[in-house]
């Protein structure tokens, strides 16, 4: 169990402490099987958030333990998002902040979430929704799932390009 652009077996860092009793509920384990940023698995996205935004607020002396919980917790969801956008009538609430909303609803039955959690879970698409984040954490998540959307979108795309340079030499 790896973050992209990481070499770090996460079952062997502190990080792991932080999400060991949730890490296989089977609602994760389902997030496995669900495309997410074209080019990775909503279960792999939601752990690159996760342990990306544990290490900035570690470094930062923020709670890393709720960063990591946060993080793994805050893309679950399960409906298809294109169906969703394409039937979604006048009224009904964006992607954005209804996935924000199904994730917490659905982190709240498998563990408790605390206030932080549920801030940063629920305000992870900011700026896209419009209620302001109240933590720091929150705001950290809100960077940190942008940027993981971009490596995840760009890292196979690089890597393909470099593996086929090399079989080309
Ligand atoms: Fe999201
Ligand atoms: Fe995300």
């Amino acid at each position: 169990m790896k973050a992209i652009c990481s070499k770090k077996e996460l079952y062997l860092c502190s990080y792991y402490n932080c999400i060991s009793d949730i890490i296989d509920n089977e609602q994760l384990e389902q997030l496995k099987q669900i495309t997410h940023h074209i080019c990775t698995t909503r279960f792999q996205h939601c752990l690159n958030v996760s342990y990306y935004s544990y290490l900035l607020c570690r470094k930062l002396g923020l709670n890393a333990r709720s960063a990591a919980r946060a993080g793994l917790l805050h893309d679950l969801f399960f409906y298809d998002r294109k169906e969703y956008n394409s039937t979604r009538s006048k009224g009904q609430p964006h992607h954005s902040s209804m996935h924000s909303a199904q994730a917490l609803e659905n982190a709240e039955k498998i563990t408790f979430i605390t206030n932080l959690e549920k801030d940063m879970i629920e305000k992870h698409m900011w700026p896209c929704t419009t209620a302001l984040p109240k933590y720091r954490e929150s705001y950290i998540i809100t960077l940190v799932d942008k940027y993981c959307a971009v490596l995840e979108f760009c890292v196979p795309k690089v890597n393909r390009v470099i593996s086929s340079k090399s079989s080309a030499q």
